[in-house]
């Protein structure tokens, strides 16, 4: 069973449907909901909190799954092979999951941002609208590419790229003076201090 209702939803649904749950694996994809507090509220199931991204409607989702309560290599195999047939799985502490749910959940709309913002700048250069959207997607899919299969740290490539005096420095430069690093960083601590405020809201005594 695949629990994927909205964080403030998990308590209703549970108690609804804990009868029904005795002895299955259950995986919870609901953001900043506790393993044990799935168990608390479905306690013969075998119990997995995992995050994932919406890249699974292509194949190419990046799902982390921790096992909870009651969660023995049964369950756990069968939630790798289920979301395995979706992209990539690794199993990870659940204490992760909070920043996994900023780095891997919302990860697709920050990058969507960045495309936006790119095919924006190629359309100010002169490009027509649908070629700087290509250009973009392709740039990063094959830069997301070489990073993987190379083992290329992020700098080896951008050093591969840059010549003296060149076009890439040049934006580089602009990149770095306007805080384009620090402003990513902070979007993903952001993201993961908004789960922990979730998990804040969702206190046993609110529920
Ligand atoms: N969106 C993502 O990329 C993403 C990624 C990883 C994890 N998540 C997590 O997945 C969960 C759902 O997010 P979402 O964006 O998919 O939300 P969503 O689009 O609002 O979908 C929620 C789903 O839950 C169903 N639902 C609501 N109340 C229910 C109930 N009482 N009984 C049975 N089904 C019920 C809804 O059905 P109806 O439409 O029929 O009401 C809907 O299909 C969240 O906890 C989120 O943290 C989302």
């Amino acid at each position: 069973m695949i629990l994927t209702v909205k964080p403030r939803s998990v308590a209703g649904v549970l108690r609804e449907a804990s009868a029904g749950l005795e002895g299955k694996a259950l995986v919870s994809l609901a953001a900043a909901v506790p393993s044990s507090f799935i168990a608390s509220l479905a306690p013969k199931a075998k119990v997995m909190r995992g995050m994932t991204n919406v890249n699974v409607e292509v194949g190419h989702g990046f799902t982390t799954l921790s096992a909870g309560p009651g969660a023995d290599a049964e369950a756990r195999a069968m939630a790798e092979e289920v979301f395995g047939r979706l992209g990539v799985v690794e199993r990870v502490d659940e204490e992760y999951l909070d920043a996994l749910t900023a780095l891997s959940g919302s990860a697709p709309a920050f990058i969507a941002e960045i495309v936006d913002a790119l095919a924006l700048g190629g359309i100010a250069a002169g490009l027509p609208r649908e070629l700087a959207y290509r250009a973009v997607l392709h740039a990063m899919l094959g830069t997301a590419r070489s990073l993987l299969e190379k083992g290329w740290s992020p700098h080896q490539l951008r050093d591969m790229v840059l010549t003296p005096a060149g076009t890439t420095i040049r934006g580089v430069m602009v990149l770095q003076g306007n805080g384009l690093k620090r402003t990513l960083m902070e979007s993903v601590l952001e993201a993961t201090r908004r789960a922990r405020e979730i998990r804040e809201e969702l206190s046993p005594g609110k529920l």
